[in-house]
């Protein structure tokens, strides 16, 4: 259920309702009378292709109260934008508008994103109204500073409509079936300095690890994401932020005994230079030689201390440009991980810095799972399904 009232934010509720309705959810819309000044019901009916409820007297055909029986079908109930006022009626337990009666109707967990002057934000009585939802387990998705309705600039925006769907998919993972999962993931090509403003690197954007760290947090698993990009921060995913080969290898070695799978989607430097100078190498003392040295096969090293604690189900990307199942396979039997994900990117569309990607998964039983072209979050929960049978395994 989406809660809508009456701020200038509200037309910003309709990019709500279509990401949550984009996501696959049955999205039923309540909305306060001054929220349907700003915007009119049938917006939301045409996004969500459901009838929405703006007055608190509705019936539903059979004589059943609207905003009650949405209210109790509903697993989660968000208001975005959450004016001060309606704030207040929630946390007093005021329930003279669909939106503050379904907060008091409904059993399900609760999501709030307010929007308002900063001066009403930041008064005492909003803060202590926030503190009592909270303390009743709303999750309060907190405004973002910015230009406001009035022109000022402050805090008290409503946080971005991207986040708010992140934050509601994050509440919808709870009782997935990687519920009680810890997950590890690397994502992104390593950068290897030369000097202070130059690097070595390579053409991973990172997208496939992002997608795999949504994917398994959209399905109840902690997650910890070692990175080397800023893509958009996942909600409820702990970020470790890395550069070098050497940053990743401490991080995953630092995350490997509490976590239950390590998905290695990172491209790894396997070459760094052998050292890196002081200060920026300069033109005038002519082309330099760069001496290269291996770096850390953080694959090989988590591999051998799983050797010892016997976790976790570890699984490697191979990244090829050519004879992709020849090499795959060779790179399969020289690992022996639980999975190899094998990636041909030299494929138009599909690999490095694309949404899509084409891969053929190799299990250790030797048997493979070729998948079609498909965007990599879809290739993430493939993976995902054969991580679930090797546990049960
Ligand atoms: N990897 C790693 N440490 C490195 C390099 C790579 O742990 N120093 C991991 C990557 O995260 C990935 C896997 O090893 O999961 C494969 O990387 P890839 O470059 O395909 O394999 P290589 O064995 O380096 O083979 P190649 O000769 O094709 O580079």
């Amino acid at each position: 259920m989406l809660g809508v009232t009456g701020s200038i934010a509200a037309y910003k509720a309709a990019a709500i309702a279509s990401g949550l309705t984009q996501q696959g959810a049955l999205v039923d819309v309540v909305m306060t009378r001054e929220a349907t000044e700003f915007v009119r019901p049938l917006t939301f009916e045409a996004l969500t292709h459901r009838p929405v409820v703006s007055d608190v007297l509705a019936l539903l055909p059979g004589w059943e109260i609207a905003h009650v029986a949405m209210a109790h079908d509903a697993d989660i109930f968000v208001v975005a934008p959450a004016t001060a006022h309606t704030i207040a009626k929630l946390a007093l337990g005021l329930a003279d508008d669909p939106v503050s009666a379904t907060g008091l109707s409904t059993q399900a967990p609760g999501v709030l994103a307010p929007a308002m002057e900063t001066g009403m934000w930041q008064h005492p009585a909003t803060q202590a109204h926030i503190g009592t939802l909270r303390q009743r387990g709303w999750i309060i998705v907190a405004p973002e500073s910015g230009r406001l309705a009035s022109g000022a600039v402050g805090e008290g925006r409503m946080a971005a409509p991207e986040r708010i769907v992140d934050v509601v998919k994050h509440v919808a993972a709870r009782g997935g079936d990687f519920a009680g999962w810890k997950v590890a993931v690397t994502a992104g090509g390593t950068r290897e300095a030369v000097d202070p403003v130059r690097f070595l690197s390579n053409r991973s954007s990172g997208k496939m690890g992002q997608a795999v760290a949504e994917a398994a947090r959209d399905r109840g698993a902690e997650v910890v994401l070692i990175s080397t990009v800023s893509l958009p921060r996942l909600e409820g995913v702990e970020l470790l932020a890395v550069e070098s080969a050497d940053e990743m290898a401490d991080a995953v070695l630092g995350a490997l005994d509490r976590v239950d799978a390590l998905v290695m989607s990172a491209a790894v430097a396997d070459f760094k230079p052998a050292a890196k100078a002081g200060e920026k190498i300069k033109r005038r003392d002519g082309t330099p030689q760069l001496l290269l040295v291996p770096t850390v096969d953080v694959l090989s090293t988590a591999k051998a201390r799983r050797a010892e604690t016997g976790r976790p189900l570890i699984v490697g990307f191979a990244a090829e440009t050519q004879n992709l199942l020849a090499n795959a396979r060779e790179k399969a039997s020289r690992w022996e991980v639980d999975l190899v994900v094998a990636n041909d990117v030299s494929l138009e569309g599909s690999g490095f810095g694309s949404d899509m990607n084409q891969v053929t998964i190799l299990r250790s039983s030797g048997e493979n799972l070729d998948l079609p072209l498909m965007p990599k979050i879809d290739v993430a929960h493939r993976l995902l399904d054969e991580l679930v049978k090797l546990r049960r395994r």
